[in-house]
């Protein structure tokens, strides 16, 4: 411990032949990873960053993506001993940026990453006793401040991409401000790529600003003349273009999300395969949070050699906003941009938060083209027109805090000892009627009693990283002894959609999808179709062969072990009896989604109770049109469907949720009618 004290500056660390980290000598990896960091535009900013830094509490950094922010500054705190024996945290928005960057910086400073270096991310902690500096997500920091309200473990903290203004990060500049009140020892340092600092600077008075110039080649843009109906397919022939008439250099693209990743990557091989050896050979690698590390990595490769004809390769990488500022790929040149990305809304007053594809801000399409000219001047084919650009698209997007169901939040805020949520300071306080649902969510959850404070069950809630409502299925589940179910269930859940269907292979993909197919629900159905993997002994063979992700069953067996763990660190015993199981199973779903209740008007017309939306059953569904059914998910698209259905019987609900169902402030819709005369009926035998 005691070298991080050293005030030696870095430098001197560096010209050492031992890593004073390890005791060992360095390799030549090191030194060559070295040269290339000390070429990056963040290095000569260090000896001004070190002057703000030691002068004050709270430190502002702004840079251009890829200038070397994140890899750079948590090690040169950590080689200047400024944690004073304690940890450094970065906080990252994105699991995969996390991960990678972690891997980058273990390897940078020569260790094995989990030992000096981890990272720490829901559901994976790769860190250990040795960890000095931690990468962790900005969601598992604010875990950490429940435990430990103080995070009185780090000595700095970095909260990193503060620019994308995520709902965790959000809260916990809140969190550190009064943090850093109580305790003086500790620094916080906001990094962010060249984006609305003002905000910051205006919320953390006081603190400094350095900028790190970086270093742009100029951009030249191609809008399309008219609107393109098919996003995708310009995308392939874009790509291919390129690819055939411009000169080497990589291609970046930024679609919206795993699925249409996939089958553009696909289009753009086949389409590639009809090419001779007239043009270079080309690499198609997708990018999206879901993807597992190893094929993450991948992006980082170099192109394909030159072929027989000696024309360069080129790599092509299709990707989600995660490229767009949390990791950066050298050498491109090309990127092309759809214009769009998912993004999360949330309608307070019909309680529905859904993930939407919608256009992206100008200040994104800056960011987008902005990847192309890194290391030379490149090109941005933006597949819209320059008008659309121009006159449709919003300056920025509104920070996620804005755009969220807030339950989580509130529960956490709860935990952390904020009583009054009105005098939180928030960089963009919520909506009042936003805070109002959380608030009234979690009363009808039981997490908050009467008068607003925790319940015991709040405060179990909290322990898991889920969404309330999902940990109120493992806590209540001993009560309808379906324990082993709803870990089944919650692990699938939290996981993207297992179900795969090529594309002509739907027949052979639907029929072994029907062996795990309940008609009571589609819940059962996941859970069958976990049971399936669990006692063919996890095997990825097995998932391939009955169509199922193997990667995303691998990935809910990791969860459902997790939450094993958490179960029996609370004392929550896991209770499973197959008799009535159908119902038992139904009649927990509905201790926490209560709210998600929709009853059959009409032939195949839906209506949510309180809400009164019309919603249709997802194609997916594998429930033959109950009267009666609670849902998972909320998906809009150009209809409105109810995603992951099971059929109930209205009785259930006025049993297990009376709190929710006084009909009194409910509109009149046939439900209400029926639920009444439940009641009514009740009422009369007793
Ligand atoms: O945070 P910022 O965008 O300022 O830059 P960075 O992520 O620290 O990246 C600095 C350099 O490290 C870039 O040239 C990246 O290409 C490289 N890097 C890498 O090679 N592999 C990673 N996993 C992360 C960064
Ligand atoms: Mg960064």
């Amino acid at each position: 411990m005691k070298r991080l004290r050293s005030r030696s500056p870095a430098r001197k660390t560096i010209n050492q032949s031992i890593n004073p980290f390890t005791n060992k000598q360095y390799s030549n990896k090191y030194r060559k990873l070295r040269e290339e960091r000390e070429k990056l535009p963040i290095f000569d900013a260090l000896p001004q960053f070190d002057k703000m830094f030691n002068k004050n509490q709270v430190v502002i950094l702004q840079g251009e993506t890829g200038s070397g922010k994140t890899t750079q500054i948590p090690q040169y705190i950590l080689e200047k001993g400024y944690a004073k024996g304690k940890l450094v945290a970065c906080t990252q928005p994105r699991r995969v940026a996390a991960m990678s960057v972690a891997k980058r910086v273990a390897e940078e400073m020569d260790v094995e990453l989990g030992q000096q270096v981890g990272y720490s991310i829901r559901f994976e902690e790769c860190a250990g006793p040795n960890t000095l500096l931690k990468y962790l997500t900005d969601g598992m920091l604010l875990r950490e401040a429940m435990t430990d309200p103080t995070l009185d473990k780090y000595g700095v903290i970095i909260l990193d991409e503060a620019h994308e203004r995520t709902l965790s990060t959000d809260i916990l500049f809140g969190l550190l401000k009064e943090v850093l009140q109580k305790r003086k020892d500790l620094k916080v340092v906001v990094m962010s790529a060249t984006l609305d600092t003002e905000k910051f600077l205006g919320y953390f008075k006081n603190a400094p600003l350095l900028t790190v110039p970086g270093r742009l080649y100029p951009v030249e843009l191609f809008y399309t003349e008219f609107p393109e109906e098919d996003y995708l397919w310009a995308t392939v022939r874009t790509v291919m273009q390129i690819h055939a008439f411009e000169e080497p250099g990589d291609i970046l693209v930024f679609l919206t999300g795993e699925e249409e990743i996939e089958s553009t990557c696909d289009s753009i091989r086949k389409e590639a395969a009809r090419y001779k050896d007239n043009v270079g050979k080309l690499s198609v690698i997708p990018l999206y949070s879901s993807l597992p590390p190893a094929m993450q990595q991948k992006i980082f490769e170099p192109a394909p050699e030159v072929n027989s004809n000696g024309i360069p390769g080129r790599k092509c990488i299709l990707s989600t906003n995660i490229a767009e500022t949390s990791l950066t790929i050298d050498g491109i040149v090309f990127v092309i941009d759809s214009g769009l990305s998912k993004q999360k809304c949330y309608n307070p007053r019909m309680r529905v938060e859904s993930l939407l594809v919608s256009p992206i801000s100008r200040a994104s399409a800056k960011q987008r083209a902005g990847r192309a000219g890194r290391t030379r001047p490149g090109k941005c084919y933006r597949l819209y027109t320059e008008k659309s650009y121009k006159r449709e698209l919003v300056e920025s997007t509104a920070p996620e805090i804005l755009r969220s169901n807030l339950a989580n939040v509130v529960l956490q805020l709860k935990i952390l000892g904020i009583e009054n949520l009105v005098d939180f300071d928030f960089i963009d306080p919520p909506s009042p009627e936003t805070m109002m649902r959380a608030l009234e969510t979690l009363h009808y959850l039981r997490a908050l009693d009467d008068e607003g404070e925790l319940t015991e069950e709040g405060r179990l809630m909290s322990e898991f990283p889920l969404d309330p409502e999902l940990s109120k299925l493992l806590i209540i589940s001993p009560k309808y002894s379906c324990g082993e179910e709803m870990l089944n269930l919650v692990a699938m859940l939290t996981s993207p959609n297992p179900f795969l269907r090529p594309r002509d292979h739907e027949d052979a993909a639907d029929k072994a999808k029907s062996k795990f197919v309940n008609k009571d629900g589609d819940h059962i159905t996941l859970i069958n179709a976990y049971q399936g993997f669990e006692n063919e002994g996890r095997q990825p063979y097995w998932c391939s062969k009955n169509f199922l992700n193997p990667r995303t069953m691998r990935g809910a067996a990791e969860i459902r072990d997790q939450l094993v763990v958490k179960m029996n660190k609370l004392d929550i015993p896991i209770i499973s009896n197959k008799h009535n199981i159908s119902e038992n199973i139904r009649k927990c779903i509905i201790s926490g989604f209560f709210m998600q209740v929709v009853h059959k008007e009409k032939a195949n017309f839906y209506m949510t109770l309180k809400e009164k939306q019309h919603v249709a059953l997802h194609p997916s569904t594998g429930v033959m049109r109950p009267d009666w059914a609670v849902y998972h998910e909320y998906v809009l698209t150009s209809k409105k469907y109810i995603r992951i259905v099971s059929s109930i019987n209205p009785e259930w609900l006025i049993e297990i949720a009376p709190q929710y169902f006084d009909l009194s402030h409910f509109p009149d819709t046939n439900g209400k009618k029926l639920l009444q005369e439940i009641i009514d009926g009740k009422n009369t035998q007793k």
